[in-house]
């Protein structure tokens, strides 16, 4: 189950990679935008302010993320669905995707679905984390050990390259690069290690289902003490680095 308050937490730091990758999106004057996997809604909402004549639309498969986007005042419009089942519209000029592709299996074959489907010079625009051989993911997949393993994924994404290679095959004109980002997360203010507390908004989500109550707290306190050591504070702050993805394609 995904938590609107808890992936919020660190809303500024996880949106930027969002507004650095619409940026890329040349579209003037979109007829439809759709935002997959679009969470909470914030960030959908931008994408209305921005083209204030297209039809913008979120979907997300989690219900308490629609409900929380629902709640805001914007008039993008939002529906819960699976992006697997996911097909343009004739008039879709602009699909964005941010953090999303990580989480479905197989989605390579999802982006030259929609490709073929999308009509001349639509924009596809995707970020997803590249961190996956991080210390964060390294201390989960430490932590979790031979029990817990086939929650952690080793390489989910593809890198620039990778993606650049697909959407290239599928005839686009394409921009792919990567960012990594310095977050300077503030260190004195929660009991929890930072890293931990932002884990806890998206890759420890599957780790809190599989375990009971006696077992989550054991696991967490051995992940936080890992983190610490991983991403020790300095002057008052934890330096997370975080790697992203991007690709934006152009459709021709
Ligand atoms: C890390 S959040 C990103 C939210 C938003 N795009 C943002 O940038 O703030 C990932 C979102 O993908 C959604 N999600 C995961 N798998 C999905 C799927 N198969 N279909 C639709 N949404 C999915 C989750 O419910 C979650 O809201």
């Amino acid at each position: 189950m995904w938590d609107p308050s808890t992936y919020l937490r660190y809303g500024s730091e996880r949106s930027r990679p969002f507004f650095d990758l619409v940026a890329r999106v040349g579209a003037g004057h979109p007829r439809a935008v759709a935002d997959l996997g679009c969470g909470p809604g914030t960030l959908t909402a931008a994408l209305a302010e921005r083209w204030p004549g297209a039809a913008v639309h979120g979907l997300d498969s989690s219900p308490e993320m629609i409900e929380r986007a629902g709640a805001l005042d914007t008039r993008a419009t939002f529906e819960v669905g699976d992006v697997a089942d996911w097909q343009p519209a004739p008039d879709t000029d602009v699909v964005v995707s941010n953090a999303l592709l990580q989480w479905v299996p197989d989605h390579e074959r999802l982006l030259t679905r929609w490709v073929a489907a999308l009509p001349a010079g639509a924009w596809l625009a995707v970020q997803v984390p590249g961190n996956f051989d991080g210390p964060a993911h390294r201390a989960l997949r430490a932590t979790g050990g031979d029990r817990l393993a086939h929650l952690f994924r080793e390489a989910p994404v593809r890198d620039p390259a990778g993606y650049a290679d697909l959407l290239l095959a599928a005839g686009c004109a394409v921009d792919a690069w990567e960012t990594t980002y310095l977050h300077l997360l503030p260190a004195g203010t929660v009991v929890d290690h930072p890293v931990l507390t932002w884990l806890e908004g998206t890759a420890l989500r599957p780790v809190r289902a599989a375990l009971d109550a006696d077992q989550w707290s054991a696991f967490r306190s051995e992940l936080d003490a890992r983190l610490r050591a991983a991403y020790p504070v300095r002057h008052g702050v934890v330096p997370f680095p975080f790697r992203r993805v991007f690709v934006v394609a152009r459709v021709p």
